[in-house]
């Protein structure tokens, strides 16, 4: 089937603003939307850039606006898009070219939540560190992410303030605090107890209907937020 793509294209070396490219592309309904954009890249305008890697929604790279939602190019399908797919950069981080962004800032909010486990505390000897099905339960929705930013850029609240740690970091942190071995939640808790931390979600619930993984997200920032409130989990 044939489709067009209007794609928003930025090259900052060039370009003085942002314009819109058209590109026909012969597609398989059930080509993704990542294919068409290859089409183009690869037989039509090799200066086209983006991010991708794994194709198969894991690694998280090829977030995009796609007909003004955010998904992941590889996880949409050509035939569930339309004859017009219009796809434009992820909102709220600085454009570098074309449909990548600058992730950074969306990084340092990662990295400050300390994704990693925290436990001072010797091993057991001779056996891994015990948890009951019930535990892991706990946190068996956070452990899906991928940080593919969907979420975080389609906030509200970190269009408005993008030193907001944003869901992504919420979500991340909610997979540590809520990790009956780790230790380390009251530093994560006071992180996002921050003026720049979970209060400033306003429940709008944009992120949950955009995350690739099905997490519910909010379900998540309650959690944390509740934690707060009780002064642990
Ligand atoms: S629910 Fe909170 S974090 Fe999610 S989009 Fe809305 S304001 Fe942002
Ligand atoms: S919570 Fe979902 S949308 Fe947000 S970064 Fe993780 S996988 Fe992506
Ligand atoms: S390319 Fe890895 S998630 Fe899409």
């Amino acid at each position: 089937m044939n489709v067009t793509l209007k794609i928003k294209r930025f090259n900052p070396e060039k370009d003085a603003k942002p314009w819109w490219g058209e590109y026909e592309v012969d597609v398989h309904p059930n080509d993704q939307l990542l294919d068409a954009l290859h089409a183009v890249k690869w037989h039509q305008d090799g200066t086209l850039t983006l991010r991708r890697s794994c194709a198969h929604g894991i690694c998280g790279s090829d977030a995009m606006v796609v007909n003004g939602r955010n998904r992941l190019a590889c996880k949409v399908l050509m035939k569930d898009l339309g004859k017009k797919v219009q796809v434009e950069p992820i909102r709220g981080l600085p454009v570098l070219k074309d449909l990548v962004v600058d992730m950074e800032p969306f990084f340092a909010s990662y990295r400050a939540i300390k994704p990693y486990f925290i436990n001072n505390d010797p091993p057991p000897a001779s056996r891994e560190r015990y948890q009951s099905v019930e535990d892991r339960e706990r946190f068996d929705d956070t452990t899906k992410c991928i940080l593919c930013a969907c979420c975080t850029t389609s906030c509200p609240s970190f269009w408005a303030n993008g030193n907001y740690v944003g869901p992504a970091a919420i979500v991340q942190a909610h997979r540590f605090v809520f990790d009956s071995r780790d230790h380390g939640g009251p530093e994560r808790l006071e992180v996002l107890n921050d003026a720049m931390g979970v209060w400033r979600c306003r429940t709008v619930f944009n992120c949950v209907e955009c995350c690739p993984r099905e997490i519910n997200i909010t379900r998540a920032i309650g959690d944390v937020k509740k934690a707060i409130l009780e002064g642990g989990v």
